[in-house]
């Protein structure tokens, strides 16, 4: 462990207080905070592999094991009476958060792709998003699909293109190098602990359990492994006669940047629609230059189409998008 490594993990948790969860967790804002000025809490954090130090893993472990902290205390208590049961759970689990919310964005952009579509998920986790045409949505007042249990609100800004109907899906593949089962209540419970608490809380935990019950009656067929290394393997699962799309959300910040090359190269290298939605400056090329702090970047086929909110609920079309 080094000083650098000490200075990374504190940058990582203020940055998390200051920006990720300011405005959607103002406990788990607390929370960071004062993880970055705790030295007791940060040799935890630093006794674990890089990868596994992130305030997400921190937060689900100790909520998955104990229910949310309170605050502060409460959290340096659970870390300091349980630690090796937390550090066992942070081991073994990854941040996986899958938010159905992400749909309404990707039936915007889905709306510019001739269907019927086949979809495949590079980071599916547990696959709920790869029912765009099994949710129904409202988009200020602008409805679409037929009434279902996973229902999604959209506000939005600027020209959104919200389309007609949902789309047409003929198959859904999905990629995930830690596939979850949406029928297991062991990964049911994890994702759950991955919900943040504050104001929006309520209303994921109940769509997680919708889409969770949705997606167990028809799940998808999930490739264990790596992105890049399946995706050719994924695609040729699809069947003739549908336009192949693969899309991404809140995926790519996981792999090394040369890797995220990698797979811009081998995306744009087959014949397949692209949809990305992503953090500013985690996408290769013109897309990773738009964004604010703390949002997402939608882009279809690599052009920029609109900020996002990363949970979902907010669109925000950029103006050529
Ligand atoms: C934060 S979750 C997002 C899940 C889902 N896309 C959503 O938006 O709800 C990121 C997912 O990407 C997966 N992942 C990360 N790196 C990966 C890789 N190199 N290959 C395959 N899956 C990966 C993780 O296992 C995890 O399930």
């Amino acid at each position: 462990m080094t000083d650098d490594d000490r200075t990374r993990t504190v940058r990582q948790y203020r940055r998390f207080a200051e920006v990720e969860a300011v405005d959607t967790s103002p406990l788990y804002a607390e929370l960071a905070a004062a993880v970055a000025g705790d030295e007791e809490l940060l040799d935890f954090l630093l006794a674990l592999p890089a990868p596994k130090r992130q305030p997400n893993l921190l937060f689900a472990a100790v909520t998955f094991l104990h229910g949310t902290p309170r605050g502060p205390a409460e959290l340096r208590g659970r870390v300091r009476d349980d630690g090796e049961r937390v550090r066992a759970t942070m081991l073994a689990r990854f941040t996986q958060t899958n938010e159905p919310g992400r749909c309404a964005a990707l039936v915007t952009a889905l709306g510019a792709v001739e269907g019927p579509v086949g979809l495949i998920e590079v980071g599916s986790a547990a696959g709920l998003c790869l029912y765009p045409d099994r949710y129904s949505y409202d988009f200020d007042g602008r409805f679409v699909g037929r009434r279902s249990a996973v229902h999604l609100t959209c506000s939005t800004t600027g020209p959104v293109p919200v389309p007609d109907d949902v789309p047409e899906v003929v198959a859904r593949v999905g990629v995930d190098r830690n596939p979850l089962d949406p029928a297991d209540a062991g990964d049911q419970a994890w994702l759950r602990a991955l919900i943040w608490p504050g104001p929006s809380e309520g209303a994921r935990l109940d769509r997680l359990a919708a889409a969770a019950e949705l997606a167990a009656q028809e799940p998808p067929t999930v490739l264990r492994g790596d992105l890049v290394d399946r995706l050719p393997e994924a695609l040729a699962l699809l069947p003739a006669g549908c336009t192949p799309v693969v899309f991404h959300t809140a995926v790519l910040m996981y792999l090394e940047r040369a890797r995220r090359e990698e797979f811009v190269a081998l995306v744009r290298s087959l014949e397949v629609r692209w949809i990305a939605q992503e953090m500013p400056g985690v996408l290769p090329g013109a897309a990773g230059s738009v964004g604010a702090p703390g949002r997402f970047v939608l882009a279809l086929d690599g052009r920029p189409l609109a900020v996002t909110a990363p949970h979902g609920g907010r669109i925000d079309w950029l103006t050529g998008g």
